[in-house]
């Protein structure tokens, strides 16, 4: 670690976690002065800190001074920590070889690395990374090359937050797919990866490079991972990891790329200062990713992902309560409280609802696109706060900060900001009507009392879009349980739907079929789970489960106790916490 002491006297105590084992630390002497290499050993205490890691205290020879600069070499052991995921052969899609994989957001790198394990402080690193003969590895970095003895080097030229450090080795290969993207993936899935994103990466670089300015990482790689990886999709720089789900054969699920994509300005160059403004990470890239798509696919397809986007955030509000001081955009984390379990769609759904009522405020979106770009080349390379963000908005439009649109009565901005609650603005979702009017018109007639079956097979589905579809089952979930018979009809009527391999229509399916006690369907909730531990599917339907009868308590005793080890463990824990 180079480090620059910011005030005199300061302290050293890293991030770090028990099971990260410190074998020596020593102070290095400064690069080309006199002074043994080994440099000189310093004590190291590792005092505990919260559930989720521990604290690395160094004690210097001397106070340092302010600007003085520190060179520390560290020599530990990682890999049993929550940071660091093993799989075994059977936990991959191949079965043939094990992987290993690394997940830092929000706070598991220190029990990879000792670090300052927050998002305020960035830097540079490099990685020497030897394996097993037959294997491969990947991280986030802009230059990666593969040396003698299964060596690979790896360097991050520009300076990223400790969260956005990733590994991965397995037996992965690589096919490239664009001018500055390639795939990859286990052999056996390269072919369908290729497939699924030939030809359309590239454009949405360039519609975000048009829109909020220069794409500073070089390449912009995919990696496929195996199906426990625990999220849609982690924005590590140069290099996004996602789920093996969104290999659906159609690219209907490209709306999760376009989201790692736009992390590329928004998190990733200019970043949230704390884990409590996460929603500046998320908020603004949920507008940029709606901002592309609308460039790339039209405003109604784009409305209508933004509705099953605003039925999620329903769905969460109405379960939590919308009182829950979760449900504000800048969230307080107590020390000591792991930021993960804040984890929840206020900032992704209501931070995207607070930008597009900023937007609305300037009333016109090239004015608005072009904030956002000098928003970016202002704070690039920085962590920021909400408060940093506001201020920039209201000097970057002087007319509004002298309308006082900050505190117009019941939006003010501070209301947005630290009140839980529904969005007190949200953006026109009408252009989607077109794709939504058909499907909420057909959810009506299967939650009718007799079914009009001539309605409904008026109603031709074979040409809808996934995201229709998914609206469509929200719509129904919403309405359930229907009358007595009526999902059995509608399953058996529709196996687009009831056998779709599309994760989104399965989840949407499982959750339908739980709350409608379709017990007949109940191995399809089991056979999900089994195929694949994302976060955001996995939750739901134990929740779905436990609150159910006692047949799919059991249901959900017995797919945990079959599929536990090969979750992620924070995905672990969040479910036994259900059970
Ligand atoms: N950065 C997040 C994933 C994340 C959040 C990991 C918090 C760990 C802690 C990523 O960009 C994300 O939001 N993924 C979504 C994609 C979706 C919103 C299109 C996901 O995984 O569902
Ligand atoms: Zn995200």
């Amino acid at each position: 670690l180079e480090l620059r002491c910011e005030r005199d006297g300061a302290e050293l105590r890293l991030d770090a976690h028990p099971a990260l084992a410190v074998n020596r630390a020593a102070l290095l002497p400064p690069p080309g002065g006199p002074g043994d290499a080994a440099g000189q050993a310093l004590p190291v205490e590792s005092r505990p800190f919260a559930s989720y890691g521990s604290a690395l205290h160094l004690a210097l020879p001397q106070a340092p001074r302010a600007g003085q600069l520190l060179t520390l070499l560290i020599d530990y052991e990682a890999g049993e920590g929550p940071g660091v995921c093993w799989l075994s052969p059977e936990q991959t899609a191949g079965k043939q070889k094990p992987y290993m994989y690394t997940q830092g957001q929000a706070v598991l790198n220190r029990s990879f690395f000792p670090c300052f394990d927050t998002p305020s402080v960035k830097f540079t690193y490099s990685a020497t990374v030897k394996v097993p003969e037959g294997f491969t590895a990947v991280m986030s970095a802009t230059s990666w090359e593969k040396q003698k003895d299964n060596t690979f080097a790896f360097k991050m030229s520009q300076p990223i937050p400790s969260y956005l450090i990733a590994l991965v080795v397995g037996d992965i290969v690589s096919a490239d797919v664009e001018p500055r993207s390639r795939v990859w993936a286990e052999p056996c899935l390269i072919e369908a990866a290729k497939k699924e994103y030939d030809g359309v990466i590239e454009e949405f670089l360039m519609v975000g490079e048009k829109l909020f300015g220069p794409y500073v990482w070089g390449r912009y790689d995919i990696l496929f991972m195996p199906p426990s990886f625990p999220f849609g999709g982690m924005e590590n720089p140069c290099l996004t990891f996602v789920t093996p789900c969104l290999l659906a054969g159609d690219r209907s699920l490209v709306d999760v790329i376009i989201h790692e994509i736009s992390h590329s300005w928004f998190g990733n160059l200019v970043t949230n200062a704390t884990w409590g403004e996460f929603w500046l990470n998320e908020g603004f890239t949920m507008y940029a990713q709606r901002r592309i798509s609308t460039e790339v696919y039209g405003l109604p397809y784009t409305c209508l992902e933004a509705a099953t986007g605003r039925a999620l955030l329903r769905q969460h509000m109405d379960a939590t309560g919308e009182d829950h001081p979760l449900n504000k955009l800048r969230v307080v984390i107590e020390p000591g409280i792991n930021p993960d379990d804040t984890y929840n769609e206020t900032p992704y759904e209501k931070g995207y609802c607070f930008v597009s009522y900023l937007a609305h405020l300037v009333g016109n979106q090239s004015k608005f696109d072009a904030f956002l770009q000098a928003y970016v080349n202002r704070f690039k390379f920085q962590s920021i706060t909400a408060d940093d963000t506001l201020e920039f908005f209201l000097e970057y439009f002087p007319e509004l900060k002298e309308k006082g649109v900050d505190s117009i009565s019941g939006f003010e901005f501070d209301r947005w900001l630290n009140t839980p609650g529904w969005p007190p603005y949200l953006p026109d979702l009408s252009p989607g009507q077109q794709l939504m009017r058909p499907a909420d018109e057909l959810a009506e007639l299967w939650a009718a009392d007799g079914l009009n079956m001539e309605a409904i097979e008026a109603v031709d589905i074979t040409g809808w879009r996934t995201y229709q579809l998914v609206y469509f089952l929200d719509q129904v979930l919403q309405k359930s349980p229907l009358p007595e018979g009526n999902v059995k009809r509608l399953s058996k009527m529709y196996p687009k739907i009831s056998k779709a391999q599309n994760a989104e229509l399965r989840l949407r399916w499982c959750q339908i079929v739980l709350k409608n006690n379709l017990e007949a369907e109940y191995s399809k909730v089991k056979d999900f789970l089994h195929s694949q531990g994302k976060q955001k599917y996995t939750l739901p339907l134990y929740r779905a489960m436990w609150g159910g009868s006692e047949a799919t308590r059991a249901l959900a005793m017995e797919t945990f106790s079959a599929t536990a080890s090969q979750l992620h463990v924070n995905v672990q824990n969040y479910v036994k916490k259900i059970l």
